[in-house]
Formats: structure tokens, sequence, C-alpha cells
């Protein structure tokens, strides 16, 4: 047993010493795995100043298989390092999606040591009742580490929410302390729904109610939900925000992430929308599985999504690894016009991450083509500002290509007024025929004379915050060469840019 213990340990050390994360398409500013298949962001916990991600890992292909946790933890939420695998399936199945708390008061009695201990609540699915054809094959189970989330050990009386009623899809715990109720509540996606239970010590648990049949977009199994408070900026008010990723459902097709704003009383969750309202977290392709971390410093509320789609997520051209996390992101409620909306800013740390600047350009007209600048490495942080009111063109934006002659658009159609991003050019699209389809529909509901856009471009990525926040887009792409040259382009007239600034930015692995 030690001797397999040593070598399942050199086996880790040298994947991750192998990896010199400078593959091709390899991304340079956000997390993706050594090697191997990762898919949605786990047990997010900041503790003892570290932010622990762990992640749905296939440790042995890179295509999904049986899960694991993989783990890595981060100082300043955008550097990271890789540690060894957490959790491990068993007997009782694969691991599954969840998350991570710190048991303050050791409700659950599962302190041993000085250090406060972390649970970690998942799914476990069993692949051999899915294979029989029962419904049962997913329960909710809890593990303990005592040394900072380095070790862990699972309950010996999981699961602790079994599967009596035999519900299909019954997956991925996100428990959080409710300080009103002082109990531990926990979101469970039911398939077409989300379940909430409450508990005192994070081992029994009881049904408190459920939200969603019904309500939203329900054209697919509702996964990974989230919930949790946040202040509306410039009141006293706080609301309540539940997020909800669906598989398929998204308006271009397969993967995304809708969002519910409402009030919860620590047993029901009520939605304050029509119950046909949808909101979309992110209109880009590729962000899903997303949550925010339990107990974020100073009271921030930090969002993570897994970028990519399962629509083509297995086919993607990258080796030895498939898949990357988005950046980091602060939530934030405002009051607008269309209701009270989510908003969400790249985390302030992500600007460490900027190096030499690259372009500064200010008040000018664009028609045509507009060169702004060059870098050797594909990494980019781009502010672009345009006055709609004094611009006529049909359509703008930003263009990054290399000399091959593939480029990636993120622009503005004036005459539907939607923002949009265009990979059809961005390079290999013929590993899956869902992975370029037409433009996003994010269309800005609210005219509003100014456009405002943050582009942060990586190795095979691309995310999009428009009008300080209000919308998001975030989409992979994978050319033959880097994308290094920016630009601007508008066509059917000119486009009046306010100002243009880009930066280089660093790699967060050397
Ligand atoms: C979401 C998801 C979760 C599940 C996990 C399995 O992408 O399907 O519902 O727990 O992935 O890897």
């Amino acid at each position: 047993m030690r001797f397999l213990l040593v070598i399942a340990a050199l086996t880790m050390l040298f994947s991750v010493a192998l990896s010199q994360y400078d593959e091709k398409h390899r991304q340079q500013i956000h997390f993706s795995p050594p090697s191997m298949w990762m898919n949605d962001p786990n047990g997010m916990v900041y503790h003892n100043g570290e932010y622990h991600l762990f992640y749905q890992y296939y440790p042995k292909d890179t295509v999904w298989g049986p899960m694991h946790w993989g783990h890595a933890v981060s100082r300043d939420l955008v550097r990271w390092e890789n540690l060894p695998v957490a959790l491990a399936p068993d007997k009782l199945g694969y691991i599954f999606s969840g998350n991570a708390v710190v048991d303050v008061n050791n409700s659950a009695g599962f302190k041993n040591s000085q250090n406060l201990p972390l649970v970690a609540m998942f799914t476990y699915h069993d692949p051999d009742g899915d294979k029989a054809g029962r419904t049962d094959y997913q329960y909710q189970a809890i593990a303990v580490s005592n040394d900072n989330g380095r070790t862990w050990s699972k309950y010996d009386k999981n699961p602790v929410i079994p599967n009596r009623e035999k519900l299909r899809d019954f997956r991925d715990p996100k428990v959080f302390w409710h300080e009103e109720t002082k109990r531990w509540i926990v979101s469970l996606a039911v398939g077409d729904h989300i379940r909430f239970y409450s508990s005192e010590n994070l081992k029994d648990w009881a049904l408190a109610s459920s939200f969603g049949k019904g309500i939203g977009a329900q054209t697919g199994v509702w996964e990974c939900p989230d919930l949790f408070p946040l202040k509306v900026e410039g009141t006293n008010e706080t609301k309540w925000v539940l997020l909800v990723s669906i598989n398929p459902g998204s308006p271009l097709g397969g993967s995304a992430t809708q969002y519910f704003v409402g009030d919860f009383d620590g047993k029901t969750f009520r939605s304050s929308d029509p119950p046909q309202t949808i909101r979309w977290l992110d209109y880009g392709r590729d962000n899903y599985a997303g949550v925010t971390w339990t107990n974020a410093p100073k009271g921030r509320t930090i969002f993570l999504g897994w970028m990519s789609n399962w629509d083509y997520a297995q086919q993607v051209p990258t080796s030895p690894w498939r898949s990357a996390m988005t950046l980091p992101r602060d939530l934030s409620l405002k009051k607008t016009p269309n209701g009270i909306q989510l908003f969400q800013t790249f985390s302030k740390e992500v600007d460490s991450l900027r190096s030499s600047p690259m372009f500064r350009v200010g008040g000018k007209t664009v028609e045509g083509k507009l060169a702004l600048g060059r870098s050797q490495q594909p990494m980019a942080d781009i502010l672009l500002e345009f006055d709609l009111s004094k611009s006529t063109s049909s359509e703008f934006g930003l263009e990054a290509s290399n000399g091959a002659g593939e480029s990636m658009r993120i622009g503005y159609d004036a005459r539907s007024k939607i923002l949009y991003t265009d990979r059809s050019k961005a390079g290999k699209a013929d590993f899956s025929d869902k992975f370029v389809k037409g433009r996003h529909p994010s269309s800005r509901k609210e005219q509003k004379p100014l456009l405002k856009l943050r582009l942060i471009f990586d190795a095979s990525s691309v995310e999009v915050i428009a009008d300080d926040g209000e919308t998001a887009f975030t989409d992979t792409f994978f050319p033959s060469e880097p994308l290094t040259t920016f630009g601007l382009y508008s066509e059917g007239g000119p486009a009046r840019l306010l100002s243009a600034r880009g930066w280089r930015m660093k790699s967060i692995w050397r």
C-alpha cells in the first residue's frame, strides 16, 4: 500500500514537473490543470490566506471519465500552485461537483488539531447504478480536512443525503452558513429545479423547500446551483442571487449559466421576476458551472467558471490537457431599467498581470481599419470607449489577428444593437460542427450613448465585460498561430473612438 502511494505521489509530481505550460493554445493567465481532463470548479473556499480551487478532474485521459477532485491553491487569486488530487473515486462512486466550507464552530465534530476543519460536500455518482438503469445513483457525501485542505478523509457514514426518492439528477451541493437561522443550507440541482436542505451539523439534513419548476430557462438539466446574498448597490437592501447552470439550453446551444434575483428567508427562495424571465450570467459560449468562493475576504463575492461548453469540450484541439477556468470576477447587484441585475468585473488582482503598455490612442474616427498595437504573446488587457451618438457605422469593434490570416472579432452591430464575438475565422473549428454558431444575442436593452468594453485575451480565449459590468461574454478559439496583432474596424460608416488602451500581460506560470 505504502509503495503504491509513493508511486502515485511520484507520478503526480512528475506530471506537474513535466508540464511547462508552454504548449500550443496553453492558457497563460488562466488556471488549467498541468495535464488531462478538467471540468467544473469545485470546493472553492478561502482559508488561512489561501484560495483553494478544486476541480472535476480525470487524471488518466483528456476526456471526461471517473471524476476526482483536482486541487490548486493561490494566495492572490491569479497565480496557482498545483497540489495532488484531493478526492478520488471509491466504492460509493465517482466524486462529482460540490463545495467546501470552514467549520468554524466544529459543528460536525471533525476537529482533531489546532486547525479549523474544512468540510467538503460533494455528489457521489455510482456508475454501476447508472449502467444498470437505476435512477438513485447520485447522493451527497462529506469529507474533512484538518490540515488546510492538504489531505482529506471521507466521512465513514456517507452518504449524508441519500437518494430515497430515486431522483435521476440529484447533485452539485453548494453549502453556506445562514447566520440568521444558525444553520447550514445546501442547494442541490434536481433536474428541473433546485432543492434547499438545512442542517445544524453538516451530517443530518432536512428538506427545507424547492424552487424553479416551470421558471426561467428549462430546456436542459439544471446543474451547479449557488445561492448567496448581495447588497443592491447604493441602497440598504440585500437580495439573494441563485446561479443555476443549464445544459443544454444556452441561446447559442449547449451550456450556459442563468441566474435569479430574489429573497431567501432561511427556508424558501422566491424570485423577484416573473416566472418567464431569463437572465444570463454570460452571453458567450464558454462559461459554465461557475460558482462563488466561500468565505472570500472583505465581504467580496468572487466567481469562477469553467471556460468551456459540453457541446464540444471533449473535442477541443489541446493536448496534453483540456479546459481552463475563467478569470476570477467580483459580482455585485445594481438597479437598472431592466430590474435588479448582476454585474461583474474582473477581480482587481487580474490588474497585477499587466506588464508593458501596448497602445494608448484617444479621439479618433475609425473607418475601415485602424492598427493599435502588437505583442510577442497573445495575452492582452484592452479598454475601449466609443461614442455611439457620433457613430454611424453599421458595425465596428476590435480585431485580434495573426500572420496566418486568422482573426477574432469582438464588436457591436448597430443595426440589431447587439454586442457579439465572431470566432468563425479564428482558427481551428472543424473538431465539432457545434463550435461555430451565430453571433451572441447580448442585446443592449438600454441604449446608452457610450459603449465601454474591457477585453482580456489569452492564448485561446477572450473574456469581454461591457458597460461597466452589465454584460459579459466569454469565448474560446484555437488559432494556428497566436493572435498578437490588435486593431479596430468599422464597416458601413465611421465609428467614434474616445479612447483605446492596451497592456501586454505576464504569464502566471513563469
Ligand atoms: C456540470 C456537471 C455537474 C456534475 C459534473 C460531473 O458540468 O455535469 O452537474 O457534478 O459536471 O463531472
